[in-house]
């Protein structure tokens, strides 16, 4: 095609977006080589860089590294707007990074984010909008100076991040934020943050400001999994349900939950006096709740902490399921009588429907049966 056509060849020589991918095995010299004349050209021409992607696989030498650190150099220079790196024990030049002026979208897997001291002048007026960190390796005091010098980000993702015991994040300008860290407690101030999309094994304590009205519109997903560590108890719902009625409203709550120590519905309810937590959707695992259902105030502090308007059930032991729903029905049929829990919100109608959203009116053994076998039944719960 370059033989036959010059405005061809001049495209080809000038393409904006450069994604290399290079193992790196013995002969690593003659396997960069094709990315550092490439970068050596767009050097020299000064052709303008929209997008450098860079994954090295099996990359473990220093000159190697130093290599990088030239092309990585190049990009910026040229104005890279959208910066992903993909390689292991490669300590990304931060610094230099959160200098340029035109990146908007950084992109991390695996590598290594060098400590940073808060005296070193980290810049404060780049313009990063997106990050995304999977598999890296950084401390607290990078992470909040990485957020502190990006007023203008909008969306961080991180993900099995190591290196740090505590999570912490402030920002005022996140809207959009997505986390999956187990064993890690985590601390949420985010203002203006709009939609958080959370796994992990600890609930996060989450401050963002309730008189926003982006809230409305806000979408909140949560996926626990409680370590083997950390046991359900009165503690853990407390902050369950302060975690869900920060903002007004919540769309989704997973939960995977096993082992639960005896509850105290008094002191859950008066940890959050006059407030109530909202969930769209409840997505329960009860694969491991054989044991949980025999507690008899599990069923109660669940509800009362989530309020949930949809509940969908994972299960094979039928005994485990038709418990469960038998608990509900009593729940319902004590609403309407003189018996309650005191609560300001109390469980009026429950309704079950099938996959094709046809009414079911079974008994909770039959439902049980057919949840066990994959049918997805899902319950309907007016409060
Ligand atoms: C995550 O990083 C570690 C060490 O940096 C590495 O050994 C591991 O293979 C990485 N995992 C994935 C899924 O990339
Ligand atoms: C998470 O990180 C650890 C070490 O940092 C690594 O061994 C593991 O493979 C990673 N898991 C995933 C799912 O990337
Ligand atoms: C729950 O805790 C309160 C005090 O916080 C106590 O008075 C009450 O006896 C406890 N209830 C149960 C069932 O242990
Ligand atoms: C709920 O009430 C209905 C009748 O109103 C009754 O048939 C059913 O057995 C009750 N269920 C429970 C679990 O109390």
């Amino acid at each position: 095609m370059s033989i036959l056509s010059k405005t061809w060849l001049q495209a080809w020589l000038t393409l904006p977006k450069l994604e290399f991918t290079v193992l790196c095995w013995e002969d690593w010299e003659d396997r960069t080589k094709i990315v550092d004349t490439i970068m050596e050209r767009y050097e020299k021409g000064k052709i303008p860089i929209q997008k450098f992607e860079l994954s090295l696989f099996f990359a473990d030498s220093p000159e190697l590294f130093h290599l990088v650190d030239k092309w990585l150099l190049i990009a910026l220079q040229n104005g890279v707007k959208e910066l992903v790196l993909h390689f292991t024990s490669y300590r990304v030049p931060v610094l230099t990074i959160l200098a340029a002026k035109s990146l908007s979208e950084l992109v991390l897997h695996d590598c290594i984010l060098m400590p940073v001291s808060l005296s070193s002048g980290v810049v404060n007026y780049n313009s990063l909008r997106k990050i995304s960190l999977s598999n890296v390796t950084l401390d607290e005091n990078m992470l909040q100076t990485l957020l502190n010098s990006c007023p203008l980000i909008v969306s961080f993702i991180l993900e099995n991040c190591s290196g740090m015991k505590v999570l912490k994040i402030k920002s005022d300008s996140l809207k959009v934020l997505k986390i999956i860290q187990y064993y890690k407690i985590c601390d949420i101030d985010a203002s203006n943050l709009v939609s958080l999309d959370y796994t992990g094994s600890e609930i996060p304590e989450l401050n963002i400001a309730r008189e926003s009205s982006q809230l409305k519109n806000s979408k909140i997903i949560l996926h626990c999994l409680p370590s083997f560590s950390s046991l359900i108890n009165t503690a853990w719902f407390c902050k369950l349900g302060k975690f869900l009625s920060n903002p007004s409203s919540c769309s989704e709550v997973s939960l995977c939950l096993f082992e639960c120590d005896e509850i105290n519905m008094t002191d859950l309810q008066m940890d959050n006096i006059g407030s109530t937590g909202w969930v769209d959707v409840l997505n329960l695992n009860m694969l491991l709740m054989n044991q949980i259902i025999e507690c008899p105030t599990f069923v109660d502090a669940l509800l009362w902490s989530c309020h949930p308007r949809r509940l969908d059930l994972i299960s094979f032991a039928i005994e485990t399921v038709t418990r469960l729903i038998d608990c509900l029905m009593y729940m319902k049929n004590s609403s309407h009588s003189t018996y309650s829990h005191g609560w300001n919100n109390q469980l009026k109608e429950i309704k079950a429907f099938d996959g094709k959203n046809q009414l079911l009116q079974l008994r909770s053994e039959e439902l049980a049966k057919r949840i066990t076998e994959g049918q997805q039944p899902y319950f309907i719960l007016d409060w």
